[in-house]
């Protein structure tokens, strides 16, 4: 199952600049067994439980994080890079490869205490999974879990959100990047 997985997914060596392997979801998601898969296999752990709000980060977790509500029967709540959102916000800055940059989510998009998980398709360092987390805490939300498909184990993103005291799942992980 975890192999199909993997094998959907292409890497580009050397993309965006040289020595990056690249984990481009692209093919995941334009294979349809292969995108069901994921989706099923984010969904799984939070059939049959509660959860309120599904929660995802721009852009690419807007494609996982849009089905995964979809199947749980949750809302969706995007968090969006500075500047998109039209009604009031929370803002939060947070850590890119190199420098700071600043993310944002309608701060009545969660009411305090609901249960939320929030879903991307990579944790790397984990800089914009914790400005996420940081987001939905502000504004009181009970975030459940974070979950990726992919996980670089090697930039140790994965273990900075546990240490948030946020459970982390991953469906599959990749070694070197
Ligand atoms: C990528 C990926 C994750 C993030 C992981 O997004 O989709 O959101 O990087 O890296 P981190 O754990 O080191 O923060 P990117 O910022 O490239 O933007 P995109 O989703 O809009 O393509
Ligand atoms: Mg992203």
């Amino acid at each position: 199952m975890t192999l199909d997985l993997k094998s959907a997914i292409r890497t580009i060596p050397d993309y965006p600049k040289p020595g990056i392997m690249f984990r481009d979801i692209t093919t995941l998601l334009g294979n349809a067994r292969a995108f069901r898969r994921a989706i099923d296999e984010l969904v799984q752990p939070w059939a049959g439980t509660k959860i309120d709000k599904v929660a995802g980060m721009e852009a690419r977790g807007f494609i996982l994080g849009g089905a995964v509500a979809h199947q749980l029967s949750a809302g969706f709540v995007p968090i969006r890079k500075k500047g998109k959102l039209p009604h009031t916000t929370v803002s939060i800055a947070y850590s890119l490869e190199y420098g700071l940059d600043e993310m944002e989510m309608h701060d009545d998009a969660v009411e305090a205490g609901e249960r939320v998980i929030l879903v991307d398709d990579l944790i790397a360092t984990g800089g914009t999974a914790t400005g996420a987390v940081g987001l939905l805490k502000k504004i009181g939300a009970d975030v459940v879990a974070a979950c990726f498909v992919i996980d670089l184990p090697e930039l140790g993103g994965a273990k900075k959100i546990e240490a948030l005291g946020v459970p982390v799942r991953t469906l599959i992980s990749f070694e070197g990047h």
